[in-house]
């Protein structure tokens, strides 16, 4: 089907996300939506995500998608549930192919989840992990500090090192043999991560289970692209869109661009988005 893949996150993070989806699935075109001018949701209630997550869905859904992922774990863990039945394609998060591969990896059955305040909050990730393996031990921890860092570019250097490693010690503490990197900025700071944790931890990064979780939705569907036509990627954002170009880069690995603003009133203006 020739239809493209909706992606949608809190801003540039999910970028990390559809690096993944462009990696597995290069002959799909996709539409990235970045909810730029509300971004954090990771301090958000489940009610206020929930209806920007339903705001977002319904705008890529005006580009005819045939199937969409919700690259932001605070949304997939506050509002997957609440979105999915309210439209006629399928929907994935990342928080149940995360959380099946960290079920799949641990040895120890002691798993780290590191995320948004909202998304530990939530217990998303720990309830998605004991359905898959209820013996399982799970210790989350929230990093909140790691959204700015990533988007400042902060990446190295030794105040990063000192956050990086504060944040992980309850993790290490624990003992885990795995730990799920449960928000979009996290793999930008996987070198520091790394650097901090004992060696021998498995690290899942969700993105790469997610991209798997949609090329296998997309051909259990029929909804795989036909032939080997190149992809086309088109890229939205709800505020201005000069940080999205100059930072985009250091979470999807290649350079974006062209970025086209969606304005207007929650619910977004459509008009200029056909
Ligand atoms: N995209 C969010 C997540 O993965 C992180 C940024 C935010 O708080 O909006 O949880």
């Amino acid at each position: 089907m020739n239809a493209a893949l909706g992606v949608f996150d809190s801003g540039l993070g999910g970028l990390t996300v559809l690096k993944e989806i462009l990696r597995e699935l290069p002959g799909e075109s996709v539409i990235y939506f970045g909810d730029t001018a509300r971004v954090p949701y990771g301090t958000k209630s489940r009610e206020t995500i929930t209806r920007f997550s339903m705001e977002n869905l319904k705008f890529l859904q005006t580009f005819g998608i045939k199937a969409a992922v919700i690259a932001c774990h605070t949304a997939s863990s506050l509002a997957l549930d609440a979105v999915r039945g309210a439209f006629g394609f399928p929907i994935v998060g990342v928080v149940a192919p995360g959380a099946a591969k960290a079920a799949a990896a641990t040895k120890n059955g002691r798993i780290g989840v590191i995320g948004t305040r909202s998304t530990v909050e939530s217990h998303a990730y720990e309830n998605a992990i004991l359905e898959r393996d209820p013996a399982a031990k799970v210790v989350s921890a929230a990093c909140p500090l790691f959204v700015p860092l990533a988007e400042e570019g902060m990446t190295e250097g030794d105040i990063v090192r000192q956050i990086v490693a504060q944040y992980l010690v309850p993790v290490i503490d624990y003992n885990v043999d795995t730990l799920v990197l449960g928000c979009t900025h996290y793999p930008v700071l996987l070198e520091r991560i790394l650097e901090v944790l004992p060696p021998g931890i498995t690290v899942v990064n969700p993105a790469v289970e997610a991209a798997r979780d949609i090329a296998e939705v997309l051909k259990a569907e029929s909804l795989e692209a036909p032939g080997h036509h190149r992809h086309d990627t088109r890229y939205f954002v709800s505020d201005e869109p000069s940080k999205f170009v100059e930072l985009g880069p250091l979470f999807l690995g290649r350079p974006i661009t062209r970025v086209e603003r969606v304005v207007e009133e929650y619910g977004w203006n459509l008009s200029n988005a056909a």
